[in-house]
């Protein structure tokens, strides 16, 4: 468990005469109560505020969220739950989403404070494959394979798709690979088959892969490697 004054020191960049100091002036809060113990030791989820800022503001975070169905792909939102609800950590109001979901899709959802992460991640040129598992309501054939790969024309964006993987699992399910994410593309995808999507679950992004200890709703830091591993293949798209 770490201990007040060296977080205090490591995140304000201050020695620990200084930190000493702003305790005995009552300008450290944790959970809200003044500090006075420079021994005090706190946990992942303490809030600890400096004249009413709270100190991890700077400290990159980086969760994976098992999103359920039926929770927003948002920060807030007036009607719905949003997947920042979802959260405990008194930081959660930091974070952004990094590659939204559908209210209806569930699975793998990218969560972080740090912005220039989030963008490399949907950068097109990151080249991370984004996998869903999809089950439609009319049996699969392979000619979707082919025009799946081939990309298909978006009237509204006036584009073409890039070329996605599809791999039928069965009748009425496929694994699909996307290295971008238009608007509802995967039930637009299939749309052009007329082929309704019931259900779309993400289990993977780039290295990531959804913990399958984590239950619908619940979410856990990443890794230093799964962190790494997602760096290095970003780094090797780019060259
Ligand atoms: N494509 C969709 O249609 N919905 C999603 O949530 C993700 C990809």
């Amino acid at each position: 468990m770490p201990r007040l004054d060296r977080h205090l020191s490591k995140q304000l960049n201050i020695k620990r005469s200084d930190v000493r100091r702003l305790l005995a002036q009552g300008r450290i809060l944790v959970d809200g109560k003044p500090a006075t113990d420079i021994s005090q030791t706190i946990n992942q989820f303490s809030l600890v505020e400096c004249d009413g800022q709270s100190t991890l503001a700077n400290t990159a975070r980086y969760l994976m969220l098992h999103k359920p169905a039926g929770v927003v792909s948002a920060t807030q939102d007036q009607q719905h739950q949003t997947v920042i609800d979802l959260l405990e950590q008194p930081w959660k109001d930091q974070l952004h989403i990094a590659g939204r979901l559908d209210f209806n899709t569930t699975g793998l959802m990218l969560l972080t404070n740090d912005g220039l992460w989030s963008r490399q991640l949907s950068l097109p040129g990151s080249q991370l494959v984004k996998r869903y598992r999809v089950q439609v309501e009319q049996p699969l054939s392979i000619d979707y394979i082919d025009a799946f790969e081939q990309g298909f024309y978006f009237d509204y964006e006036n584009i073409t798709t890039r070329p996605a993987e599809l791999k039928i699992l069965s009748d009425f399910v496929a694994e699909v690979g996307l290295v971008e994410g238009r608007y509802h593309q995967i039930k637009r995808m299939f749309g052009q088959f007329d082929n309704k999507v019931l259900s779309i679950h993400r289990f993977a992004v780039g290295s990531l892969v959804l913990d399958n200890e984590l239950n619908p709703g619940q979410s856990r830091s990443l890794s230093p490697a799964e962190l790494e591993a997602l760096a290095t293949m970003m780094g090797q798209a780019r060259t």
